[in-house]
């Protein structure tokens, strides 16, 4: 996609700015892993957003100055964030043309923990992104606030594919697929709220902090690490596939399948991991406990009580927002709590 069709109009004209905006993170439920050139996925996934994780951006703009950026997080600078950013910015330039001719200051702060290990890449860029959109339609003529949200997602998609997602409230879908009309690998859309059953509009979404801290393999190595990968394609055929399973799913609200299909979408994508060369593993103990945990206590109750994971060890445990959801809460605070590195549990939902 080129300027003229996406980002039309070029002109601009420069002022010192100061512009602040925020955006939540997202959990998927068919898994992005896999990428080709330009943060085009390999299958399309779909993902909700979350109400209570987000990402809170500052960004100070000083036209005419040499081009640099200082990153700050909580008050701290972050060196490393900050060339991750000069580097991001560099590759956006032929949509944004001004974006380098200037400095910046960006000040974030998550309302989640720093070490929780929450992918924070996802609610940080989306803030980055919308915050780019702020001061492209003060610099430009091009204000269509109708499509300020797509390009934003544009935008954040090549910082890091998920944070696409992050861009709307409700279920999301970013990779072309027929099942979804407008789908698109360059930009998330989102989910038809009337194609959604209610019982699949509200769950809880209580993050169970297994393991605090950095990832010993990086999701862009993991993502590289498919190429080479014998059981890549299938899992992208079936990732594809998956989306006229949940489709089904979705509008008649049946549970029991959509159960299924989630777990064993986390469970493939860590599967695909383990069978990467060279293999790695992000689940540690305590993830393997409460899985199975899980399973005991779906069994012997008949609660709905199932789990999706990200690329690391916490665990995202879903359950209906429901008259039954006391009980699933009792469960994991008196059983599952236990698992975690310091008793960190983060409590989330869905963001309808
Ligand atoms: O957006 P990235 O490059 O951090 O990749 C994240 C991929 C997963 O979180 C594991 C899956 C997904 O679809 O969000």
């Amino acid at each position: 996609m080129t300027n003229e069709d996406f980002f039309g109009e070029q002109n601009f004209q420069l002022s010192p700015q100061k512009v602040e905006n925020s955006c939540p993170s997202n959990i998927a439920l068919i898994k992005y892993w896999g990428k080709f050139e330009n943060q085009i996925p390999a299958n399309p996934s779909i993902s909700f957003t979350l109400n209570e994780c987000r990402t809170v951006t500052q960004m100070q703009f000083f036209p005419n100055e040499e081009f640099s950026v200082e990153t700050f997080l909580s008050g701290n600078e972050e060196k490393n964030f900050a060339l991750k950013i000069e580097k991001y910015f560099k590759t956006i330039e032929i949509y944004l043309p001004w974006i380098l001719k200037g400095s910046y200051k960006i000040s974030t702060e998550n309302t989640f923990p720093h070490s929780s290990g929450i992918a924070s890449s996802a609610s940080g860029f989306g803030a980055i992104a919308k915050c780019l959109m702020d001061l492209d339609n003060l610099f430009t003529d091009n204000r269509q606030l109708t499509t300020t949200n797509q390009k934003a997602s544009f935008l954040a998609r090549l910082g890091s594919g998920s944070a696409c997602r992050s861009l709307y409230n409700g279920l999301v879908v970013w990779g072309e697929t027929p099942v979804v009309e407008g789908s698109s690998d360059l930009f998330a859309v989102k989910y038809p709220d009337t194609e959604i059953h209610q019982i699949c509009k509200n769950f809880k979404d209580w993050v169970l902090l297994i393991h605090e801290g950095e990832k010993s393999v990086s999701s862009t190595v993991g993502h590289g690490l498919m190429k080479n990968n014998p059981y890549a394609e299938t899992r992208f055929q079936e990732g594809r596939d998956n989306f006229v399973v949940i489709k089904e799913i979705l509008k008649n609200g049946n549970l029991a399948e959509f159960i299924t299909l989630v777990e064993h979408e986390a469970l493939t994508l860590h599967a695909m991991m383990m069978m990467s060369d060279p293999a790695f593993i992000l689940m540690k103990t305590g993830t393997l406990e409460v899985i199975n945990k899980i399973w005991v206590f779906r069994k012997e109750t008949n609660l709905s009580l199932f789990f999706t994971l990200d690329a690391g060890a916490n665990v995202h445990l879903l359950f209906p927002n429901d008259n039954d959801c006391a009980k699933i809460e009792h469960f994991i605070e008196s059983e599952l709590l236990q698992f975690t590195q310091k008793g960190g549990v983060v409590k989330d939902e869905m963001r309808f």
